[in-house]
């Protein structure tokens, strides 16, 4: 399946593409997480992305777009993907569109995770990830199991990122509505959208929620 997930940050889109995508036949791609990786590994992308992130601004269109192009090109993406806070903005929507016509590949549907600004915050500053596999974890909704609080994939240490504070936060949505809000307009009227009315559901109720709207059937 070529499937997008949309949604304010912290909404759950990372949480629900990494369900899904666990018998989907797609794997999760994360702009996020490839730009975190290329900070930590200091490539050039990562030097001039690492301000931006941790301001809890958008990184440049043309340093995204070479990022998804090359993950996209990998040999896990062949057989299918679920994009993960990509595209942001009108640009990026339309370069996607110009390299999946040249790789000979369509968008199936747009997943849009819909939930309230009220409890973005409440979830953004619970969250806590792995530093070495970056599994994402919340203090409340969903800790460790693992006594020493370490990671229950990997045993790695969890930490706060630096752009999930109630300041960075604020200029994450202020992104979100300016530049993210049109390209869901943009597939709508593509008519690939769906929406998930996730409200204030646990993640559970939401995956099935999911699952419905693309026509996945639950597992
Ligand atoms: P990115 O990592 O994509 O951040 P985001 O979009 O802000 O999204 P998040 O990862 O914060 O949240 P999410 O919706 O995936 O929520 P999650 O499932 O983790 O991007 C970070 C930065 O990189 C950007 O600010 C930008 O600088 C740059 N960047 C990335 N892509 C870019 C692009 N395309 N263009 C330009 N710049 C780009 O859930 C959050 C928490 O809630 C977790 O703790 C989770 O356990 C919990 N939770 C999830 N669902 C539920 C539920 N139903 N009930 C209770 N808790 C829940």
């Amino acid at each position: 399946m070529r499937l997008i997930f949309m949604g304010p940050p912290g909404g759950g889109k990372g949480t629900q593409a990494k369900l899904v995508s666990k018998d989907a036949k797609a794997v999760q791609v994360s702009t996020g997480d490839e730009l975190r990786a290329a900070v930590k590994e200091g490539t050039p992308a990562g030097k001039k992305a690492q301000g931006l992130m941790g301001q809890g601004k958008l990184v440049p269109d043309e340093i995204v777009n070479e990022v998804l192009k090359d993950r996209l090109q990998k040999p896990d993406a062949k057989e299918g993907w679920i994009l993960d806070g990509y595209p942001r903005t009108l640009g990026q929507a339309q370069t996607l569109d110009a390299l999946l016509g040249d790789m000979k590949q369509k968008i199936e549907k747009v997943a849009l995770i819909d939930v309230p600004f009220s409890v973005i915050e409440e979830r953004v500053l619970g969250r806590r990830t792995c530093k070495g596999c970056q599994a994402s974890y919340h203090v409340k909704f969903n800790p460790p199991k693992r006594a020493d609080g370490k990671c229950d994939e990997c045993g790695g240490e969890l930490f706060q990122r630096p752009d999930d504070s109630a300041e960075k936060l604020k200029t994450r949505l202020e992104a979100y509505k300016k530049d993210t809000v049109p390209v869901i307009d943009y597939y709508k009227k593509k008519g690939l959208l769906t929406t998930v009315d996730a409200g204030t559901r646990g993640v559970v109720d939401v995956e099935s929620l999911v699952r419905g709207a693309l026509g996945l059937g639950n597992k």
